[in-house]
C-alpha cells in the first residue's frame, strides 16, 4: 500500500508487568530506558513511525504507531522481545515479580494469550486526530465498561450526544464475553438497556470496542484476562485503552469527564479487594497504600502522520483534585471493612485468588470432624 495520509495507520499499545519497584508499586527508571533503546532501534529501522513508553504502577506501557496494521507479527514480536529483554534487565537487578506477565516460554505470533494486554487501532488519520490512551494499575479490563458507558452513552457526561449532529446518532459497543468468548454488539441510544444489563457486570463482560454508527473506529481496550490464560492467580489485569476524540468524536474534556467520578472498581491488594479508580498524573502512577488505591493516567496525543505529538499527562490538572479526594476519602471508607465483603471481592470472584488454597485446607479439616 502507498503510505500516504490516505493509508491507514496502526495505534499499538501493548503492556506487561515485568517486574516491580518497589515489591508492585512502580516501574525501575533503567526499565524504561531499556525499552526505550529497543524500541528507538525498530524506528530507525522504519517498522515503527513512532513510539512513547510509559508506566503505571509496575506496569510497562509500549504505546507504538506504524504502518503494519493489528495483529501484525513483527509488532508483537517486537513488544515481546522487549519485555523479554526488560526482563532480563528486572532479573539482574531483583526487581520483584520479574517476568511476572510473560506466561509463554517462546514467541508464538501474537502476544494475546500470552500474558502481555494489547489493544490496538487500526484508521485514516483525520486532519486533527487527538487520541488518549489511558493505562490502569491494581485493576482488571472491565474498570473501562463505567467510563465508556458515559463517554458515549451518557448524555449527562457528553452532551455532544444532545447537542453534536455529527454524534446524535449514538455508537455501538462491541462486548466481550469473558468466559465464554463470544462478542455481541449493542447499538446505543437504542440497546442502551441491554447494553447496561451485560456491562453492569464487568467480571463477565467488558467493552471491548466502541464505533461510530458508520464503523469507524472510536475506542479500544485490552481485555485479557490474565489468570483464565494461566489458569491461576497471577495478578490483576491492569488494562489499557485508546479513545479518539473531537470532531464527531467525545471532545477530550467529555472523555475525560468520565473519569472525575472514582468508580469501584475490582482490583487493590492483591487483586481480591474492591477500591476507588483514582485519576492520576503519571509521576503519581505508584499505588502505596494498601498497594493502591487502583490508579488511571490518561496520555494525549496529536497525531500527525503517525507521529505522537505528545503526550500530554491529562489528569495532571487541579480539575481532577476533588476526584482524587473523593477516591481518598472512599478509600477509607472501602479500607474499614478490612476482609469483609464488599470492600474484599464475594466468593466466586475471588476464585482467581489464592483464596481457594486456604479454603480449600479449612474445608479439609471440617470434613475430618
Ligand atoms: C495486585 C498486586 C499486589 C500483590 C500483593 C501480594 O495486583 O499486584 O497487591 O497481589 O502485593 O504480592 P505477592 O503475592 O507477590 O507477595
Ligand atoms: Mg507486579
Ligand atoms: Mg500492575
Amino acid at each position: 500500500m502507498k503510505e500516504n495520509s490516505q493509508s491507514p495507520i496502526t495505534i499499538s499499545v501493548i503492556k506487561a508487568d515485568i517486574g516491580g519497584y518497589v515489591g508492585h508499586s512502580a516501574s525501575h527508571p533503567e526499565i524504561i530506558d531499556l525499552a526505550e533503546d529497543k524500541l528507538k532501534k525498530a524506528k530507525k529501522e522504519e517498522l515503527l513511525i513512532d513510539f512513547y513508553v510509559t508506566s503505571c504502577g509496575d506496569d510497562l506501557e509500549l504505546i507504538m504507531t506504524h504502518r503494519q496494521g493489528k495483529d501484525s507479527e513483527k509488532i508483537h514480536k517486537l513488544a515481546w522481545d522487549t519485555f523479554m529483554a526488560c526482563t532480563e534487565l528486572a532479573r539482574e537487578l531483583k526487581l520483584y515479580g520479574a517476568g511476572q506477565d510473560m506466561l509463554a516460554d517462546a514467541f508464538s505470533g501474537n502476544v494475546k494469550g500470552m500474558g502481555p494486554g494489547v489493544a490496538e487501532m487500526s484508521f485514516v488519520e483525520r486532519k486533527s486526530e487527538p487520541v488518549i490512551v489511558f493505562c490502569g494499575d491494581k485493576c482488571a479490563p472491565g474498570a473501562w465498561n463505567l467510563p465508556l458507558f458515559k463517554i458515549f452513552a451518557d448524555p449527562f457526561n457528553t452532551i455532544g450526544l444532545v447537542i453534536d449532529p455529527t454524534m446524535h446518532d449514538g455508537f455501538r459497543f462491541e462486548v466481550h464475553d469473558v468466559f465464554e468468548g463470544r462478542d455481541m454488539i449493542l447499538s446505543c441510544p437504542e440497546e442502551m438497556y441491554d447494553l447496561l444489563v451485560l456491562i453492569g457486570s464487568p467480571e463477565n463482560y467488558v467493552i471491548k470496542n466502541v464505533y461510530k454508527k458508520d464503523g469507524e473506529i472510536a475506542a479500544t481496550s485490552s481485555t485479557q484476562k490474565l489468570a483464565l490464560i494461566a489458569g491461576r492467580y497471577v495478578g490483576k489485569d491492569d488494562p489499557v485503552m485508546m479513545v479518539r476524540c473531537q470532531s464527531g468524536f467525545p471532545a477530550v474534556g467529555e472523555v475525560l469527564e468520565a473519569f472525575a467520578f472514582p468508580h469501584l472498581v475490582s482490583g487493590w491488594m492483591r487483586g481480591s479487594h474492591y477500591g476507588p479508580l483514582m485519576p492520576v498524573a503519571q509521576r503519581e502512577a505508584t499505588p502505596s497504600r494498601f498497594d493502591g488505591p487502583p490508579r488511571v493516567i490518561a496520555l494525549g496525543f496529536q497525531l500527525a502522520e503517525g507521529k505522537l505529538i505528545g503526550p500530554r499527562d491529562m489528569f495532571d490538572d487541579p480539575g481532577f483534585d476533588l476526584a482524587r479526594k473523593e477516591a481518598n476519602r472512599l478509600a477509607e471508607f472501602m479500607r474499614r471493612h478490612g476482609p469483609f465483603e464488599p470492600h474484599r471481592l464475594g466468593l466466586k470472584e475471588m476464585e482467581y485468588t489464592t483464596l481457594p488454597q486456604v479454603l480449600k485446607k479449612l474445608l479439609e479439616r471440617e470434613k475430618q470432624g
